[in-house]
């Protein structure tokens, strides 16, 4: 048996600081084996999958097929807000490979991030190991999902595109989580972000345009004493080495 395939039958494997074709290979066997086990369970026991899990697996499906790690980048658009900030609680709802989650972290934010995929919370995990920052990590599926309120000086969520009638639930939690003065990033796919070829989803159900949005975060008030400020709802067009697209953002701060 090669050394390779000792790591199929152990548990997540350890990688620690080191980056190199080896970890990465481990990673690959780990997420495979994971991914197997599951598909090979739900037949055993002729268990009907339900449309949560369904997602979640194609989701962890998604993310075993992407690149490694190193590739990507923190989202330019939750940089530029987030460096206008002081550095405090941030929670990251559908975090992916961590990402964001990490380069919020290097910068001083304590931060909780939040998916349901337990390959991207595993790639998460090895990315802040190698960037030798802590942070709070939760599988949880945020459609069923209520985080702490008023918890959190930042909460962002980057590219999660659901049906509205999921999002406006998910978007009204996110803003009951933010502590007075605190904001709430949303980024997303815009819903003419086809119409220039952009990468993301065709399906305007789950595209984004920044007025509803708005009105989804703020929909969430009822009783709640704190206001919700809608700072900006806009469409941004940015064109580099990934093509043109057009994202959705908006901002909105809780009064203090
Ligand atoms: C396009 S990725 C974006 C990841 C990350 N925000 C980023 O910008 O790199 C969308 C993420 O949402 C997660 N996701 C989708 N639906 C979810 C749900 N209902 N609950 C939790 N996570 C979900 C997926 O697993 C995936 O990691």
């Amino acid at each position: 048996m090669s050394p390779a395939c000792v790591l199929v039958f152990d548990d997540e494997p350890h990688i620690g600081g080191r980056v190199d074709a080896e970890a990465e290979a481990a990673m690959t066997i780990w997420i495979r084996t994971t991914l197997h086990r599951e598909a090979r369970d739900r037949m055993s026991e002729h268990r009907p999958e339900p449309a949560s899990e369904e997602r979640r697996r194609s989701w962890d499906e998604r993310h075993a097929a992407s690149h490694p790690i190193e590739a990507s980048h923190p989202d330019p658009l939750l940089v530029r807000e987030a460096e206008r900030l002081a550095p405090g609680r941030a929670i990251d709802i559908a975090c992916g490979d961590g990402r964001n989650a990490v380069w919020l972290a290097e910068r001083g934010w304590r931060v909780t991030g939040v998916d349901f995929s337990a390959v991207a919370l595993h790639r998460a995990r090895q990315r802040a190991e190698r960037a030798g920052v802590e942070i709070d990590w939760r599988q949880h599926d945020v459609v069923e999902w209520t985080p702490a309120e008023s918890a959190f000086d930042l909460v962002s969520l980057i590219y999660l595109q659901l049906p509205p009638e999921e999002r406006a639930g998910v978007l009204a939690r996110a803003a009951r989580a933010l502590a007075p003065g605190g904001r709430v990033v949303v980024v997303g796919h815009h819903r003419r972000n086809p119409d220039v070829g952009g990468h993301g989803p065709r399906d305007l159900h789950v595209l984004h345009d920044p007025d509803e949005i708005a009105a989804e975060l703020a929909g969430g008030e009822g009783d709640d004493p704190g206001r919700l400020v809608v700072e900006r709802a806009e469409e941004v067009f940015t064109e580099d080495e990934g093509g043109p697209r057009i994202d959705s953002l908006v901002v909105a701060r809780r009064d203090a």
